[in-house]
């Protein structure tokens, strides 16, 4: 696994070096219409400029979290979100994040919910993920609230 995120990192280093070669980086990012053609590149260009923790987090999220989740994170999902009992959490509530440290969320993934005294109803994912792709959902989870 941690092969894997060596292997994307080089990827992406070696992109942005071709990228700054040809001077493509450079191009000025122009006013586009929202939700026109042009603006969903100019989306995928900012998204293109995350962190490589957010991008990877952000990637696992949509895989394996969005479903009770949601895609914004408000708990939403489309499948199971508003069907559970309690409601999947909703990491765009500040308030209720502030008392999430990283190490607390950290936990939850690999252990579940019921690992911090709360339902079983989020599953353990720590034989899913390793240690770096936990750290980058931690992150991910962590931006919804803006923190
Ligand atoms: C099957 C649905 C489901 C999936 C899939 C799921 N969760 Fe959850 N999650 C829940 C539910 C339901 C809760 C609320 C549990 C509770 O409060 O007892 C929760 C709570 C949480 C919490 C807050 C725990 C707390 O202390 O309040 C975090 C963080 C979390 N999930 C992260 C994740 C991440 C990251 C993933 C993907 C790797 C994920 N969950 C996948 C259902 C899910």
């Amino acid at each position: 696994m941690h092969n894997k995120i060596q292997i994307r990192k080089t990827a992406l280093l070696a992109t942005l070096a071709v990228l700054t070669i040809t001077g493509c980086g450079k191009k000025p990012v122009k006013a586009v219409k929202p939700g026109s053609a042009a603006d969903s590149v100019a989306v995928a260009a900012r998204e293109e400029q995350l962190p490589f923790e957010l991008k990877e987090g952000k990637r696992l999220y949509n895989h394996y979290c969005f479903v009770c989740h949601g895609e914004a994170g408000d708990g939403s999902g489309q499948y199971y979100g508003f069907s559970l009992t309690p409601q999947p959490a909703n990491f765009t509530d500040k308030a209720f994040m502030k008392n999430l440290s990283e190490e607390h969320i950290f936990k939850v993934i690999s252990e579940g919910s019921i690992s911090v005294g709360k339902s079983n109803m989020c599953p353990p994912w720590g034989k899913s993920f390793d240690k770096e792709e936990i750290d980058c959902l931690v992150a991910y989870v962590k931006k919804f609230a803006g923190n």
